[in-house]
């Protein structure tokens, strides 16, 4: 019978015993769960009216893992691995009923069972490598015995789930149930007692280990295909190695390799980096002022003004989640250009096999194109993406205040301005605010929301909700120029303009920046974006490299030169005529070249920024420091594996930081003196984001 404080009930249909697991709201595995489970098992074995026991979950879905708040935490018995070896050991068949998700430690719980049963939404699947860390339950000993070693690396590798049918159709579940779970796999339990045969343990079967292929040729294929992740990731070399295991050494040899390298993970810098990046990412979605509930206004649909770059990609974002769009422009030309844009990256992402084929006439069909802004009123939510200038942007929400409907919001895709002043161009300031995306707009997860100072909280819950919608990460950041993301990011171009003078090339900032793990440098990603940003040939006073770039009509990778010199596939290599430049424009200021170190590089880079960080936290642009994490790895494609720019100082301490910005400031003067906020946190002892205690 079950009592109150268990976390499963045990009932029986016919000579089957149903153990219902209920800790809401994931069935994560926590200690109270284990607790009932075991009980659970040894009381359907123990009891001799019982032919069989099927694990069921009751709530939204099956186990969906560890409770990861014990991570960390010693282990108190019974535990993962206790469950699965009284599981496996079980001399009555156990079957795993599945629901909604089974995944990390809830997958390799049922992949101990006898046999596994899911409904036809049901996703199966090992994401332990997001958070850096292997499966350490049996998971990569397991899975490559079901599946085959090929599909096994590709789920652990890639972390992605995978649904029921195709977990059918590789082996990794025996049934789908169609009508009834419940029910299903009560008369599923009944025909493997009534069949009679050998219990089938997955530990014992190494069939497919050896039947597909060449197992060794695989992880070869596997590295090529993941190996973007690999570069630096201790989890994907651990994931690689514990499959290895299991095509190599016995089975419990793997399973204690598995446990090794899963243990080796756990205590390292890595994945505590991207443990804290989820709980962040978590944080980040809760304004502390706008509670959990709060009305939000219905967006049915949405107007996008400016079809460029930026215009493009939010509106794909949108069609993505299937809301109809107008989109508007000034010029019949740019209008068509914008809407072709659009409907080549569509056909494009097809052509990858990223979307399907129907999608792209389904989505161009949510489109519509005019040049006119009032067509705007019937929508419920505008967001304007035109040049970055003040005036023409507060000229095009005057416009927008007097055609929207009421009570629409209008937002700006502004990546510098000020939200405020633009809000005062309209006569409903409480419903403007700063939508941020970021570029490609359909690709990059973030979304900072900016919040002006008049901007209505329902406003705010909107468009939290509505980032959720999009697939959007959000997080909701306050007026300052450049907001979080950009206003750090401009402190570290200053900084790398600074190295260039003093002795470093543009590919030697990059490549530290990229070793760290970034994607690209500073100097690549300025090719990217157009080096003539803002530059016009009569206002050029050629005074920074760039500008000297520009009047040699090297303006980034739309011309084929900008810092580097680029091939026709787009790839740059370092280049002679910038190297002449640089040395040119030191000489002509007086400066001697001196050798510039990587550790300089490096720390010349990202301290400042750390130091714009702490400034952003104590101003209150951000609700916690974490958010700005949130914001790198997101927008940026900072490394999870370093956590972000206010983990990493707090990994490299706050106290070796200041002391770094107060030498760096001896030398280089005051643009990098460390700022209140560092000093403070530096001196009082504390961190940042917590991380570290
Ligand atoms: P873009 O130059 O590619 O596109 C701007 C478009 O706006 C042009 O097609 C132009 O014809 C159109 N436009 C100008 N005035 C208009 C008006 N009155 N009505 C309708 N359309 C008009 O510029 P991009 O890069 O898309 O930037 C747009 C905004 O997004 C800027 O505020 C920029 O700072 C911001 N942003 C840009 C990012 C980037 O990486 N390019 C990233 C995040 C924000």
């Amino acid at each position: 019978m079950a009592t109150e404080d268990e976390a499963a009930r045990r009932e029986t249909a016919e000579d089957i015993a149903v153990l219902v697991l209920d800790n809401p709201p994931v069935n994560a595995l926590s200690h109270r769960l284990r607790i009932a489970i075991a009980a659970g098992i040894e009381q359907a074995m123990a009891d001799e009216s019982v032919s069989a026991l099927v694990i069921l979950c009751a709530g939204t879905t099956f186990i969906v893992g560890a409770d990861i708040t014990e991570f960390g935490r010693p282990i108190e018995a019974p535990s993962l691995q206790d469950l699965i070896a009284l599981i496996e050991s079980a001399a009555k068949p156990v079957v795993a009923a599945i629901h909604g998700n089974a995944l990390g430690g809830g997958f390799e719980l049922a992949m101990a069972c006898h046999a596994r049963i899911a409904l036809p939404s049901a996703k199966v699947g090992l994401p332990e490598i997001k958070l850096g860390l292997i499966p350490g339950a049996g998971g990569t000993q397991r899975l490559p015995r079901l599946v085959g070693v090929k599909h096994a690396l590709a789920a652990i590798l890639s972390g992605e789930p995978m649904g029921a049918a195709t977990a059918k159709e590789l082996g990794a579940i025996d049934a789908v149930a169609h009508g009834d779970l419940r029910i299903e796999a009560v008369r599923f339990a009944q025909a493997i007692v009534a069949d009679g045969q050998p219990l089938r343990r997955v530990r014992d079967s190494d069939g497919k280990l050896r039947a597909r292929g060449e197992p060794m040729a695989l992880f070869e294929e596997a590295k090529a295909l993941y190996g973007r992740r690999a570069k630096g990731n201790d989890a994907f070399k651990g994931a690689l190695a514990a499959v290895h295991a299991a095509v190599t050494m016995p089975f419990d040899a793997g399973l204690q390799r598995e446990r090794d390298i899963f243990a080796a993970l756990l205590g390292g810098t890595q994945s505590k980096a991207q443990r804290y990046l989820f709980s962040a990412t978590r944080a980040a979605a809760k304004v502390p002022d706008v509670p959990a509930g709060t009305a939000t206004i219905p967006i049915a649909r949405v107007g996008v003004v400016g079809a460029g770059t930026m215009g493009g990609g939010i509106a794909m974002t949108f069609l993505a989640a299937g809301l109809p769009v107008t989109l508007v422009e000034t010029d019949r030309a740019a209008l068509d250009r914008g809407v072709a844009a659009i409907e080549a990256t569509l056909s494009a992402s097809a052509d990858k096999g990223r979307i399907r084929p129907e999608d792209v006439g389904r989505r161009m069909k949510r489109l519509s194109a005019t040049l006119a802004l009032a067509d705007l009123s019937n929508c419920d939510l505008v967001i304007e993406a035109v040049f970055e200038d003040m005036a023409l942007k507060t000229a095009v929400f005057a416009v927008l205040d007097r055609v929207a409907k009421p009570g629409a919001i209008l937002a700006s895709n502004t990546s510098y301005l000020d939200i405020d002043t633009i809000a005062g161009a309209t006569t409903r300031p409480d419903h403007v605010l700063g939508l941020h995306f970021f570029s490609p707009a359909h690709v990059m997860p973030l979304l900072e929301i900016v919040r002006g100072k008049a901007t209505a909280t329902p406003v705010i819950a909107t468009a939290m909700a509505l980032a959720r919608r999009l697939g959007k990460t959000p997080v909701l950041v306050g007026v300052c120029h450049g907001f979080v993301g950009n206003r750090m990011l401009k402190v570290r171009q200053r900084e790398a303009n600074a190295l260039l003078l003093a002795g470093a090339m543009p590919w030697d900032v990059d490549r530290v920046l990229t070793d760290f793990g970034m994607p690209m440098g500073p100097f690549q990603m300025a090719d990217l974006a157009g080096l003539d940003l803002g530059w016009t040939r009569e206002a050029s006073q050629g005074e920074t490299i760039a500008e000297r770039l520009c009047e040699a009509d090297r303006r980034g990778q739309k011309t084929g030169a900008g810092f580097y010199d680029y091939d026709s596939g787009r790839k740059g290599v370092p280049s002679s005529v910038t190297e002449r430049l640089l040395l040119e424009l030191r000489e002509e200021r007086g400066l001697a070249r001196r050798a510039v170190g990587e550790a300089e590089i490096l720390e010349r880079c990202l301290y400042p920024m750390i130091n714009e960080g702490a400034r952003i936290a104590e101003e209150e642009i951000v609700a916690r420091a974490s958010d700005i994490d949130v914001v790198w790895v997101n927008g940026y494609g900072w490394p999870a594996t370093k956590g972000g720019p206010m983990f990493f100082a707090d990994l490299v301490g706050a106290r070796a930081v200041l002391d770094r910005m107060r030498a760096l400031e001896a030398e280089f003067g005051s643009a990098l003196a460390p700022s209140a906020a560092l000093i403070e946190v530096a001196e009082s002892g504390r961190s940042f984001t917590g991380a570290f205690g």
